[in-house]
């Protein structure tokens, strides 16, 4: 069978969950559910991310220890999945001795390869960012007056240690290479050129230990320096496999890392090089998401306004809320969360739309033939187009879901769902009825039930719950025992005989 293996960024523990977290973790479960249904084995990885300066300060700020800190969130995090019906095969901490021991073992094979030594090191970093910035890099940004941080114009400081540094500068050659060579590896386009203006414009050695803090992975054999917590979380994609103890770990590359734009020069710079200089292979693809705002605000700390997710869950069902999400706003660009937009793209989309068509359907099914499906008929032009239309949104759907375009999935969806909504009206079951013309009448119930089936299995993916629901109905009160695109996704499926439930609304309008 073949693998497919999805992951997020593993979320930092110094902040409880909000939408911009639930945002990848949904994305990353449509895709791993996705590629379930087609038959594929996935590893589906999240997790948190522990270590670093600022758990350190946080939990002294508390008077409590850094793992009491990362215990209590970490919870958030591991409850809140299930609740939006997360898959995620595994959940990795970097605290745990999987990971340290799969860190350690990452900082040897670099140091065995020469890509590591010790040198002093004095730059300027942002606590909140955990970022290091130079001088030049300061001034190109405008930030060297007030010695901000470009990203998140917060003071930065300036520190002197004695560190351990990483020849990122070595690689930077074979990274252009293997950027150009591979167009898919950065999506979207335009971050791919954002990265490689970058790594063209020169990339200096990375300092990749510290000894300002402890709470962190100690560089082996030097128990002063505690390994720079970059190269501690990315390890986690591949300690969660059972790396060192397997070289090259089943599911290892991965196919996707779903991750913000904010860090993707780390996936898509330091990663990659990294890896290089390990003997490893990379991952096949970097996706780097846009920002939501939330209803026209940016989210901060300092605001108090970040969205948490049982705001949301209070009002929504989940399912509701990962179909928002990812049908709102083009992924890879940035959106803005509003209530408003949410109850607009239920009321339009789901409650009229798609509830209309099962409501209908399944209705008249029980209207003119009491809940029983008949053979269909010869078929008519009409009955042809909406096959083929519906073939046509599978390999569609398929296509844009391999490229991550979230919403241009739910958009072909959703041209099939309002052809069905036509072919109801242009077939007029009812005035067959009237005319008693029960052969055209039971063809057109058949592909009336077959299209909600497969419209159904589609949004899979994206709402298990809701679909769930929808196809327990159409299937007479159960769900078939194995639920595939081979044994479910063609044309067909139900036969003669099929008896479908009385249609309960699933997306019930909202005021
Ligand atoms: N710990 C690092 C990631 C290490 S991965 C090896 C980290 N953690 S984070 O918790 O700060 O951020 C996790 C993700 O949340 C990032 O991908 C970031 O882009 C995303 N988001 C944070 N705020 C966001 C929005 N307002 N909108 C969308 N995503 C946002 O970075």
């Amino acid at each position: 069978m073949e693998s497919y293996y999805v992951t997020t960024p593993i979320y930092y523990v110094n902040d409880e969950p909000h939408l911009g977290h639930i945002y990848t973790t949904i994305a990353a479960d449509v895709l791993a559910r996705y590629q379930r249904l087609a038959g594929r084995d996935v590893f589906f990885l999240t997790g948190v991310d522990e270590h670093g300066q600022k758990v350190q300060q946080a939990a002294e700020a508390r008077g409590i220890a850094p793992i009491a800190l990362a215990d209590q969130v970490v919870e958030r995090y591991r409850s809140l999945w299930p609740e939006l019906h997360i898959t995620n095969n595994d959940f990795i901490r970097t605290s745990s001795d999987r990971h340290k021991k799969g860190v350690q073992a990452m900082w040897k094979r670099l140091q065995d390869g020469g890509a590591i030594y010790k040198d002093f090191y004095e730059d300027w970093y942002c606590v909140p960012c955990e970022s290091y910035w130079t001088e030049t890099q300061l001034k190109d940004a405008d930030c060297w007056d007030h010695k901000h941080c470009p990203d998140c114009r917060r003071s930065v400081e300036k520190v002197q240690e004695e560190s351990y540094f990483f020849r990122l500068s070595d690689y930077q050659q074979r990274l252009i290479e293997h950027i150009k060579n591979n167009p898919d590896f950065i999506a979207p386009a335009s971050r791919r050129n954002e990265v490689l203006s970058f790594v063209e414009s020169g990339l200096n050695d990375l300092s990749v230990s510290r000894t300002t803090f402890s709470w962190g992975v100690p560089v082996p054999d030097d128990e002063g320096h505690v390994i720079y917590v970059w190269i501690d979380a990315l390890t986690n994609y591949l300690s969660a496999l059972g790396f060192p103890d397997q070289e090259i770990p089943a599911y290892w590359p991965a196919d996707v890392h779903l991750i913000g734009k904010d860090i993707l020069r780390f996936h898509a710079v330091y990663w990659p090089c990294m890896l290089m200089a390990a003997n490893l292979p990379l991952p096949k693809r970097v996706f780097a998401h846009g920002w939501w705002t939330v209803e026209g605000e940016k989210m901060s700390k300092s605001r108090g306004n970040a969205l948490r997710p049982a705001e949301l869950l209070a009002q929504y069902d989940a399912d509701v809320i990962r179909y928002f999400l990812l049908r709102e706003v083009p992924f890879g660009q940035d959106g803005d969360f509003s209530f408003t937009a949410l109850k607009q793209r239920y009321n339009s989309e789901l409650a009229n739309d798609v509830g209309n068509l099962l409501n209908r359907s399944l209705a008249m099914l029980q209207k003119y033939r009491g809940g029983v499906l008949a053979e269909a008929g010869e078929e008519h032009a009409s009955d042809r187009a909406l096959i083929a239309d519906i073939e046509g949104m599978q390999r569609d759907v398929a296509a844009h879901l391999d490229h991550q375009a979230f919403h241009l999935a739910l958009e072909r969806i959703g041209v099939v769902v309002r052809h069905g909504n036509r072919y109801v009206e242009e077939n007029a079951p009812w005035a067959l009825a009237r005319a008693g013309d029960d052969a055209r009448l039971d063809t057109v119930l058949y592909h009336l039930v077959e299209t909600l089936r497969l419209i159904a299995i589609a949004l899979l993916p994206f709402m298990p719950t809701r679909m769930a629901a929808m196809l327990t109905q159409i299937h007479g009160g159960s769900l078939p025992q194995e639920i595939s695109f081979a044994s479910q996704g063609g044309w067909g499926v139900l036969k003669a005989g099929h008896q479908s439930e009385k249609p309960q609304p699933i997306f019930p309008r909202m005021e």
